[in-house]
């Protein structure tokens, strides 16, 4: 599947490697252009691009950039992406990194906020996961404890796609709910960095406030 990740950090990094491993053509950007992703290139066959053409005929687009660089995307990059493309966002809004984002504080879920940058609806998902799990963790289908990722979206056909390709990952994945209910898989929820089973993830979601923590605003 042609796939395009925005973001070559800790996590979008990770995942070229492992989906360019399972044989899938990966289009990967940063900010700073192709010519400084040609050791990831090299080493995962992915193809460095320009963040304008990350999505060119991609079913996923994976964003996956600190939240305060989210308004800086260029335009419109989604228009050349297949139809029904589905928009994985990994990101957190952590107000230290990301400045003060008024909508978010007053309690807009952070990928609602993302969704309205970009224009298009949005699957989070990632958000609480390890990156270095997303190389070392990916466990074969019916291992009893594989760990489970809650993935909340309002399309169910893209929240289908991407849910398949977690699994190809090697995770097991939770329907958290609609992008609106997205708030308790946020930094400081009980399930944010939980590498539980299934069972674990349903019981975290379950017991997410929307307050945000004293932990997380310090
Ligand atoms: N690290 C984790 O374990 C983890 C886990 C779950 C979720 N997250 C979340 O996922 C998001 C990404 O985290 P990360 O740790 O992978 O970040 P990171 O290591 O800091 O990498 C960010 C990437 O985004 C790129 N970028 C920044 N602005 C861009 C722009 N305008 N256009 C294109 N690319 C741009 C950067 O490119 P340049 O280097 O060229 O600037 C870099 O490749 C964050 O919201 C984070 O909170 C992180």
């Amino acid at each position: 599947m042609k796939i395009g990740i925005i973001g070559a950090g800790n996590i979008g990094g990770n995942l070229t490697r492992r989906l360019t491993a399972l044989g899938h053509e990966v289009a990967v950007a940063n900010s700073r252009g192709p010519h400084t992703l040609t050791a990831l290139a090299e080493e995962t066959g992915a193809t460095p691009v320009a963040a304008a053409d990350a999505a060119k005929g991609a079913r996923v687009v994976v964003v996956t950039v600190p939240l305060k660089a989210v308004p800086d995307l260029p335009d419109g990059f989604l228009d050349g992406a297949a139809e029904g493309v589905a928009v994985i966002d990994t990101g957190n809004y952590y107000p230290q990194r990301d400045g003060r984002i008024a909508d978010i504080e007053d309690g807009l879920p952070e990928s609602r906020w993302t969704e309205r940058q970009i224009g298009h609806p949005v699957i989070k998902a990632f958000n609480g996961t390890y990156a270095q799990d997303i190389l070392d963790r990916g466990r074969p289908q019916g291992t009893p404890g594989r760990q489970a990722l809650p993935v909340a979206g309002d399309d169910p056909a893209a929240k289908r796609t991407v849910r398949d390709l977690i699994d190809e990952l090697g995770f097991d994945t939770v329907d958290s709910g609609g992008l609106g209910d997205s708030w308790r898989q946020q930094p400081g929820t009980p399930v944010y960095g939980d590498r539980g089973d299934v069972d674990a993830i349903v019981k975290a979601l379950a017991e997410a406030s929307p307050e945000r923590t004293a932990e997380w605003r310090a």
